[in-house]
């Protein structure tokens, strides 16, 4: 079922907590929650907060797994993470937390995406159903690099040349699942020689989010995507345009990450990228994330 749209002028703005821009495309600092005994208001305050900028942080609140999850919960329902690199869930305990982690002890990875660079993504539209919100929580991190970056994809719908969204109007993107956004193949998957037959959802190039009722760019990941119905060179020749449009820099805002930071956003009308860091640091970032709705 589609969520009601949500009507948001703004003097119903919530007086509970305070909403800071960050001054750039997208991004805000939500101040005055506590994000373990979140109110009613307090969780309103922040929800509007990412319909209004796509992703919010609250800093210098360390929580625990339980209240990870619990924060998630009231978004809706987890969806359980993509297959990891070591084919089960982190943490048994908690298969709804994903691990995002360069860390290895005993030959095992901690966690997913390495110490590389995760290039530009959308979290799990490589399924039919993709989520709508992911929460990420900082637990470890390393003292430079390393920090997440947003591109407001309203921002790069509104802005396409109209023949350029006019020839796209009512194409589908394939959404590969075979690699994960730091470049490692995804446990049970084999390498993709043609992009036409990748393995993963098929998904709108637009999407009109369900709450906002704004229509967003939703090209998901470029490596092995592919244009239904275009000729293989048209499709590639189209999607780097795409992407180099999706990411112009003036679309998009970065979080140098803290300790105890928890970023919130939102998959439907952002993608994010993380630069690399220094490999022999640690960082350790535990991430849940909500069930959407079939783009449309
Ligand atoms: C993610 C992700 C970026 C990061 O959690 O979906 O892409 O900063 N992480 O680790
Ligand atoms: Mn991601």
């Amino acid at each position: 079922m589609q969520a009601a749209r949500v009507s948001a002028p703004s003097g119903a703005r919530s007086t509970v907590v305070e909403v800071v821009p960050s001054g750039k495309a997208c991004g805000a600092e939500v101040r005055g929650v506590d994000l373990v005994n979140l109110t009613a208001a307090m969780f309103d305050g922040i929800r509007q907060a990412v319909y209004d900028h796509q992703v919010v942080v609250v800093r210098g609140q360390p929580i625990d797994d339980p209240q990870l999850i619990a924060l998630g919960k009231r978004f809706g329902e987890l969806e359980p993470p993509g297959m990891s690199i070591i084919g089960k869930p982190y943490i048994d305990a908690y298969p709804d937390v994903l691990v995002i982690s360069n860390i290895i002890e005993d030959g095992q990875p901690k966690g997913n995406l390495g110490a590389g660079e995760a290039i530009w993504h959308t979290d799990m539209s490589y399924r039919d159903v993709p989520v709508s919100y992911a929460i990420l929580h900082a637990l470890e991190l390393p003292p430079v690099g390393g920090n997440t970056y947003f591109s407001n994809q309203y921002l790069a719908c509104d802005t396409l040349p109209a023949a350029t969204r006019s020839a796209l109007d009512g194409k589908m993107i394939i959404h590969d699942e075979s690699y994960n956004s730091g470049g490692q193949l995804r446990k049970g998957f084999k390498e993709v020689s043609d992009p036409r037959e990748a393995p993963g959802a098929r998904h709108p190039v637009f999407r009109v989010h369900p709450a906002t009722g704004r229509k967003a760019l939703y090209l998901g990941r470029r490596r092995n995507a592919y244009i239904l119905g275009l000729p293989l060179d048209e499709s590639e020749a189209l999607l780097d345009e795409l992407w180099a449009h999706a990411s112009r820099p003036e679309f998009t805002w970065g979080h140098e990450w803290k300790l105890g930071d928890t970023l919130i956003w939102d998959n439907r009308c952002l993608v994010h990228r993380r630069d690399p860091f220094d490999a022999s640091q640690r960082r350790m970032m535990h991430r849940v994330q909500v069930r959407g709705e079939r783009p449309q």
